[in-house]
């Protein structure tokens, strides 16, 4: 069988990983909602003083099998989140695995590479989301230890979009 190795990504990977950014959106029903582009990505993870994001790939060390298949077959992006109970903190915001890989321990060895990254860097947790319809995700985190906190403690996700801040900050709000 075919070995795979995880890495840091690197500048020529954003268009591998937004490839499968946009896979990961269809998987998850919300592809209309991916505004980001290959560049953003590039500039964001990349750029300077210091990239938003960190990303680790996964990809076939088999070069034959990697020139017939995809460049990378799994990605994983984390940012750094500060909790102010418990101090730095990585927040996964995706994990990824192209299907026909998936079941072969690829996307254990990028959340093991994930959270070595997170002891390395000192962080108190490693928080992330998952849809609630997603058992397979859900089984794959908590199988690792991963606790839902929506259960244990009742936390929900809220979002401002941008309409929500311009509504906020208009002038006509400060009126009210
Ligand atoms: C979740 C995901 C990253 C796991 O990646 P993976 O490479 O399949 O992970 P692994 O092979 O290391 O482990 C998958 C588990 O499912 C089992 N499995 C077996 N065949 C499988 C298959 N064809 N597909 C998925 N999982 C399979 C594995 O045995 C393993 O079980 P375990 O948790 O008891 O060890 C991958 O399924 C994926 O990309 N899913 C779609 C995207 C997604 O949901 N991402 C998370 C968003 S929150």
């Amino acid at each position: 069988m075919a070995g795979y190795r995880v890495r840091a990504a690197e500048l020529g990977d954003c268009q591998e990983i937004m490839r499968m950014i946009q896979e990961l959106a269809e998987y998850e029903k919300i592809s209309d909602q991916v505004k980001v582009t290959a560049e953003d990505l590039l500039r964001d993870g990349f750029g300077e003083p210091a990239p938003l994001f960190r990303c680790l790939v996964a990809e076939c060390e088999d070069e034959n099998r990697k020139k017939a298949g995809p460049q990378l077959v799994g990605y994983a992006l984390s940012y750094p989140v500060y909790s102010t109970f418990k101090g730095r903190s990585l927040y996964l915001e995706d994990i990824y695995v192209t299907p026909e890989y998936r079941g072969k321990g690829i996307g254990s060895k990028l959340l093991t590479a994930v959270a070595e990254s997170c002891l390395s860097l000192g962080c108190a947790r490693l928080q992330l989301s998952v849809l609630d319809w997603n058992q397979t995700a859900i089984n794959f985190y908590k199988s690792r230890g991963a606790h839902d906190m929506s259960q244990e403690e009742g936390w929900r996700i809220f979002r401002f979009l941008p309409d929500d801040l311009q509504r906020m900050t208009s002038k006509d709000a400060d009126a009210n």
